[in-house]
């Protein structure tokens, strides 16, 4: 990797990355600095952000907006109440918290949250269309505070649920707490989407191809992508410092889609249900922080 142009002086910073000296550093330990690790490699290589601890904290702060949106969220849903609510809530809550509402206006988008209703399986647009008793409603929400994105979404029972949507929500609940539990330096891309896949598949469930999780942090949507599909070991391997999400979108029958003539609202093909979850996670030395650490574990 290195030319010899760019070949490291006794006196230059270390290769590595541990800010050291080079000669107080690999030079010395009689190590090959491991180039392929560093913020610098990421970013040139892979056009991946690894994020400072300075960073990852703003990601935290706008992360605990988007928990609490989710939650007050939840306090409002009720049969009966219009999708457009929802939307003026977040914006409104979001605005008064001193943040920005990513969708609202990104590549055309008109609202500031979607709200996805059943079959819809992401990007449904807030409109007149009022929730009805046994409905499952996903609310997504990505506030920008002081530049840092964090991008969270939770499905919602409206009522009472009936057997499909509880199987549907659990098994998108656990894709997701799946997902995540295998997050650490050392795994991959990869290792991610088949502790989804081989789950969701496993519960006679299907997984959506069209739309994956996603660096974020300092942009809506980074490098890498992030397939709640894929085979172990595959992709790029996790370090710290990365920061990204976790977002499966679970279908109870087959995983094809179509997307509506508004060009967002994204539907199953088969009419079936429909679920998501997603947090947004940052790689540390010990496995992951979530910095929208909402909970997971929930008997159904
Ligand atoms: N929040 C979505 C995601 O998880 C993206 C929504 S894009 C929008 O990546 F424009 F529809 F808001
Ligand atoms: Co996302
Ligand atoms: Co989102």
């Amino acid at each position: 990797m290195f030319s010899r142009k760019s070949r490291v002086g006794r006196n230059d910073p270390c290769p590595c990355g541990s800010g050291k000296k080079y000669k107080q550093c690999c030079l010395r330990n009689k190590k090959t600095p491991d180039v392929k690790h560093t913020p610098d490699y990421y970013l040139r290589r892979h056009q991946v952000i690894l994020k400072t601890p300075e960073q990852v904290e703003g990601i935290r702060r706008a992360g605990v907006l988007v928990v609490d949106l989710l939650d007050r969220v939840e306090q409002m849903i009720r049969p009966g109440l219009v999708t457009d609510e929802i939307n003026a809530f977040v914006d409104e809550y979001t605005r008064s918290h001193g943040a920005i509402s990513a969708p609202l206006n990104y590549r055309g988008y008109p609202k500031s949250v979607c709200v996805s209703v059943n079959e819809v399986i992401c990007h449904g647009i807030p409109g007149e269309w009022a929730l009805k008793d046994g409905d499952i409603v996903n609310v997504d929400v990505t506030p920008i505070l002081n530049g840092y994105y964090a991008d969270g979404n939770k499905t919602f029972f409206v009522g009472t649920p009936n057997a499909d949507a509880r199987k549907i929500v659990s098994v998108a609940r656990e894709s997701l707490r799946l997902g995540m539990s295998v997050v650490k330096p050392g795994s991959t891309v990869g290792d991610i989407g088949w502790a989804i896949q081989q789950y969701a598949e496993g519960q006679g469930c299907s997984v959506v191809r069209e739309y994956v999780g996603h660096g974020v942090g300092l942009k809506f949507h980074e490098r890498p992508d992030i397939p709640h599909y894929g085979h172990p070991g595959r992709g790029l391997e996790l370090v710290p410092g990365m920061t990204f999400t976790i977002e499966p979108m679970v279908n109870l029958g087959r995983h094809s889609l179509y997307v509506l003539d508004d060009d967002w609202t994204a539907v199953t093909e088969d009419g079936s249900l429909s679920a998501q979850f997603e947090q947004t996670l940052v790689v540390t030395d010990a496995g992951y922080e979530s910095l929208t650490p909402y909970d997971l574990e929930k008997s159904m």
